[in-house]
């Protein structure tokens, strides 16, 4: 149920995340005819321009707007644009943009007024923003939500601050903290794939897994984000979020129904079974120049002694019946080989005796690029003799739904935010047991308990650090025979 009468404020509109998802998303839905009917967008941020320049800077964040259709959906897309100057701190600016809301909504056919605030914004200003819009902007006849996104601090004190201040202004019901990871196809399919399905329930424990990979792997390095990657690492830019809401999906139990309150209840059941991260489970990297390519310390925006981890593999316990002993390995890194997000669930050996030199089998969930479920298992080779072949039972999603439209995570995230669904979004108590499995491993990491620990070289375009091929192996990943 969409509300009409519906503006969205994009605060930020200027920036880097309006410019390369926000935008496009909203273009996205506005195509596929999933914006509420009459809707508004209004852009906010301090940079001074007049309709002409902003309407030229929303042609230039869609880069899909090829044909002849495409181009007049943008045409009218920008006709519902509009933007708006001014400051995040001052109460004025504020109310110059309620003011300029009203306006638009005196045109609605109706007096309920409803308003999205979606927050593109550094950290630093969150919270006067969150408190303007509170104080000046909302709509007193309508619904207001207010989607924000991380970072959620740097650690469990700082989340928790945050938290509060956020709340002194808006309800829990009101805001929606995305995690886009929550908003990719595969990471949704995970509730259909596991509780739809006896024959994967059924394997789905410490009884038939032997352990758990969840890697994400990016091709380039942080190239102009240094400065912002540095305070930061890896592990508070993808593990600590995207890598942990994967596996805390993977390995909830099944929720009582698909409301959004079920499901996070029980994803945060699961967090809480995990122990905090210890420092012998921890591997980390950073990546150094090769071939032509420069290192994480060239970059000029990063301190040059920096010690900041770019790669980071760590392994997670999870203490309840279903998981007891299985580890489960989040994996991430910049400057890597290739770019892939995958799930690789390895199971346990076969009882040996009639078998030897047997693959074991392996579910991967390919989260992107090219979505894809595909097991791997032994079948008998073809033919005369009796031989145990590893092979593949592939469900590449190009292959098995040519027709299929694979919406990016933030058309579907804030549509989502548009009809009042929490599901995909992160609840507050989910935050706070994220940040107490990962803050004392950060604090080590820098350096709060004295000599912060020094990462691994690895090259650019690489595997990764060459330690990782052990650290995997210690917790038991077997690589297959060949077939
Ligand atoms: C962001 C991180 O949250 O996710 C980036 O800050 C990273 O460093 C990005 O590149 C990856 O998202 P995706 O959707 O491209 O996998």
């Amino acid at each position: 149920e969409l509300k009409d009468n519906t503006v969205i404020v994009v605060l930020g509109a200027s920036g880097d995340l309006a410019k390369k998802k926000t935008y496009p998303a909203l273009f996205g839905l506005y195509r596929m005819g999933f914006l509420p009917k009459g809707v508004k967008i209004v852009g906010y941020a301090r940079t001074k321009m007049d309709t002409a320049e902003y309407h030229k800077r929303i042609t230039s964040y869609i880069k899909d707007a090829h044909d002849d259709e495409a181009k007049g959906q943008l045409e009218e897309f920008k006709q519902l644009s509009t933007y708006v100057s001014g400051g995040y701190e001052d109460g004025e600016s504020f109310d110059k943009l309620n003011k300029y809301l009203e306006e638009l909504e005196s045109g609605f056919q109706s007096n309920v007024h409803n308003r999205l605030f979606y927050l593109a914004l550094p950290p630093s200003v969150f919270i006067p923003v969150a408190k303007n819009l509170k104080e000046h902007v909302y709509s007193k006849s309508g619904t207001n939500r207010i989607i924000v996104e991380k970072p959620f601090g740097k650690d469990l004190e700082s989340c928790r601050e945050l938290l509060k201040s956020l709340k002194e202004h808006w309800t829990e019901d009101e805001t929606f903290r995305i995690d886009h990871y929550l908003g990719k196809e595969m990471v949704k399919n995970l509730l259909v794939l596991r509780f739809a399905n006896v024959a994967m329930g059924a394997a789905w424990d410490k009884n038939s897994i032997s352990n758990v990979q969840i890697t994400f792997k990016e091709s380039f390095g942080t190239e102009g984000r240094g400065g912002y990657f540095d305070e930061f690492g890896i592990i508070r830019d993808i593990l600590q979020n995207h890598l942990l809401q994967v596996l805390s999906i993977l390995t909830m139990e099944r929720p009582v129904s698909f409301a959004a309150e079920d499901i996070r209840d029980e994803k945060v059941k699961v967090l809480r079974a995990i122990p905090p991260i210890e420092r012998e489970d921890t591997l980390l990297g950073q990546y150094v120049g090769a071939n032509g390519k420069p290192g994480y310390l060239d970059d000029n925006t990063v301190p040059p002694q920096s010690v900041c981890p770019t790669y980071a593999a760590t392994t997670l316990w999870i203490h309840n019946p279903r998981w007891e002993g299985v580890p489960f390995i989040l994996k991430a890194g910049k400057a890597l080989n290739e770019a892939k997000v995958e799930i690789r669930i390895q199971f346990k050996d076969v009882t040996q005796g009639i078998f030897k030199d047997i693959s074991r089998n392996e579910l991967v969930l390919r989260i992107q690029p090219s979505e894809a479920v595909y097991l791997k298992l032994n079948t008998k080779e073809p033919g005369l003799r009796t031989r145990a072949l590893p092979t593949e039972m592939d469900l590449t999603y190009k292959r098995r739904f040519t027709e299929a439209h694979i919406p990016e995570a933030y058309e579907s995230l804030i549509l989502d935010a548009l009809r009042g669904d929490h599901s995909n979004f992160v609840r507050d108590d989910e935050l706070d047991v994220a940040w107490k499995i990962f803050t004392p491993i950060l604090h080590w990491i820098d350096g709060k308990h004295g000599p912060a620990p020094k990462p691994v070289p690895y090259p650019y375009g690489s595997r990764g650090p060459k330690e990782l091929d052990p650290f995997i192996a210690k917790y038991g990943y077997k690589r297959g025979v060949e077939g």
